[in-house]
């Protein structure tokens, strides 16, 4: 990118700006120089967002966001400004830009069926309306000239585009829209021209460039060539201040590596333009429905051999503040068998049904000893048996609801679950593993896809109250990201999309 040469030696850099998957196209940052790599940013700085640019054409994109970098270095609001690799592409840029500066006449026609000629940077299932209308015919000496409106319940987007044929006007315009959404940055609805009829399709012809405009060459060397161009009468374009960048704290990560992710984050987003609160109001849910969010649990009990936790013999707890600082992951464990009533004091404390929520028609929701997103449980937990005192060794299913451990498979050998960590010394030292289950489905119906978010937030809090009870209790709590996924969900019986294994803690006594 021959581009992002003549970005740093305007003495800027570029960062990639992931796009929500509704936005299709691709954007860019304009970071000062010191933000240049994505590096290790211990103080975790924000990073000032100099410009932002998008478009469906990546190439596009970049020659918009040098030409913002040479504005910023220049100064000059009231020129229009191009940079590109060529001194032509460069100057055509500062025409249009400068055209598209000017003040909107009061008339305009309606564009209708642009879509089958110009690619529209909208996913299709997204519930907005994209509108595109014209001003002027060319008659006048002027370039064509779009207006392109983005709607959304009462809020929109509004950008224009001049080129000198229609179809690249409404691509520029488009490419407007898509950067003020890339941004989130939606008003209130504005004025529309006076409509003075409509054209079907996207008229053919080229027009000519604007006659009289002022043109200089400000830079020509490493990367490309930068050119400046005034017309008369045209007001200076106010940006807006104070916007950031996405700060990147990988070590050097390339962003290609972890795109899905960032997708996914930017697709999570409670944004302001949006609704701010998922659209479920569980109180005007029916009963029936209610009562089934009573039940976040999953139930072997009518085939499985079940037993029922001691509620009484475990060991007396230490202070939190003995446990906290002493706990530590790594430190060794014995070979000693765990007692029964240990392991049922730390599933209490974590998972244990701790209050109940009556609702006004008197459905009661049980509450838990650990937060959960709307009370929802978007979690199970599986206990995977060595060597417990008063437990088969096995797969056991924990259900909060009736205080039993339920057993699921009595089969497997536990040094078979070992082999399919990165850790088989280390597990084959613990007594029991608790298994994570992040129940996806429980929580999606009301969040989208922030659920998934919710329902790994929820499996950190419930494996942190596992952590914090088995130290009170003098137990060594290993958590484990490190695990064969499939195997894990085969072992407790999950098809690993709905409900995924996400998480491990081992747990054994210390060794003295
Ligand atoms: C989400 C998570 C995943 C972890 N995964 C592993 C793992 O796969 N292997 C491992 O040896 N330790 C793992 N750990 C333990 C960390 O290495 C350990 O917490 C860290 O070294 C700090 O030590 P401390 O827990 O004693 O304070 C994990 C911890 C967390 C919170």
């Amino acid at each position: 990118m021959t581009l992002d040469t003549l970005i740093e030696s305007l003495g800027f850099a570029v960062r990639p700006y992931p796009l929500p998957a509704r936005l299709l196209g691709t954007a860019y940052a304009l970071v000062p120089a010191e933000h240049r790599t994505p590096r290790l940013e211990p103080s975790g700085a924000a990073v000032p967002l100099l410009a932002l640019t998008a478009s469906q054409d990546p190439e596009t994109a970049l020659r918009r966001l040098a030409a913002r970098a040479a504005q910023l270095r220049l100064g000059g609001e009231t020129y229009g400004i191009g940079a590109a690799a060529s001194a032509d592409a460069a100057a055509h840029d500062a025409r249009h830009d400068a055209l598209e500066r000017r003040t909107p006449p009061a008339t305009a026609r309606r564009l209708t069926a642009w879509s089958d000629t110009v690619r529209s940077p909208l996913h299709p299932a997204w519930d907005v309306r994209l509108d595109c209308h014209l001003y002027g015919d060319g008659r006048d000496g002027l370039a064509p000239w779009v207006g392109a409106v983005l709607r959304r319940n009462d809020r929109e987007i509004r950008a224009f585009g001049c080129d000198t044929t229609v179809r690249g006007a409404i691509g520029r315009a488009l490419d407007g829209v898509l950067t003020l959404a890339a941004e989130d940055r939606w008003s209130a609805p504005g004025k529309d021209p006076e409509f003075v009829g409509e054209v079907e399709g996207v008229p053919e012809g080229e027009w000519d460039e604007p006659v009289g405009a002022e043109m200089r060459t400000v830079h020509s060397g490493a990367g490309g060539t930068v050119v400046q161009c005034r017309l008369p009468g045209v007001a200076p374009r106010q940006e807006p201040v104070g916007r950031f960048a996405p700060v990147d704290l990988s070590l050097g990560c390339d962003p290609e590596r972890v795109r899905i992710s960032r997708t996914f984050h930017e697709n999570s987003k409670i944004r302001s333009a949006f609704r701010t609160l998922p659209p479920v109001d569980v109180d005007r849910l029916t009963p029936d429905t209610r009562r089934a969010l009573t039940r976040p649990y999953r139930d072997y009990g009518r085939t499985r051999t079940e037993q029922p936790w001691p509620v009484e013999g475990a060991r007396p707890l230490l202070p939190l503040d003995t446990a906290v600082r002493h706990r530590r992951s790594a430190a060794p464990m014995s070979r000693a068998p765990m007692q029964l009533a240990d392991l049922a004091r730390v599933l209490e404390l974590s998972v244990g049904v701790t209050g109940i929520a009556r609702a006004p028609d008197g459905v009661e929701l049980p509450l838990r000893a650990t937060p959960s997103a709307g009370g929802l449980c978007s979690y199970d937990l599986f206990v995977l048996a060595r060597n417990v005192e008063g437990l088969a060794p096995g797969v056991h299913y924990v259900h909060p609801g009736r205080r039993v451990l339920q057993l699921v498979d009595g089969e497997r050998p536990f040094e078979d679950m070992a082999a399919h960590t990165g850790y088989s010394g280390r597990v084959a030292e613990a007594a029991a593993v608790v298994v994570f289950v992040a129940a996806f489905r429980r929580g999606r119906w009301k969040y989208g896809e922030r659920g998934y978010r919710m329902a790994l937030i929820e499996c950190g809090h419930v494996a942190q109250s596992v952590v914090t009870a088995a130290a009170a209790l003098g137990l060594v709590a290993h958590p484990l990201a490190g695990f064969v996924d499939d195997y894990f969900d085969r072992l407790v019986g999950v098809n690993g999309t709905d409900d995924a294994v996400v998480h491990l803690t081992l747990l054994g006594e210390a060794r003295a």
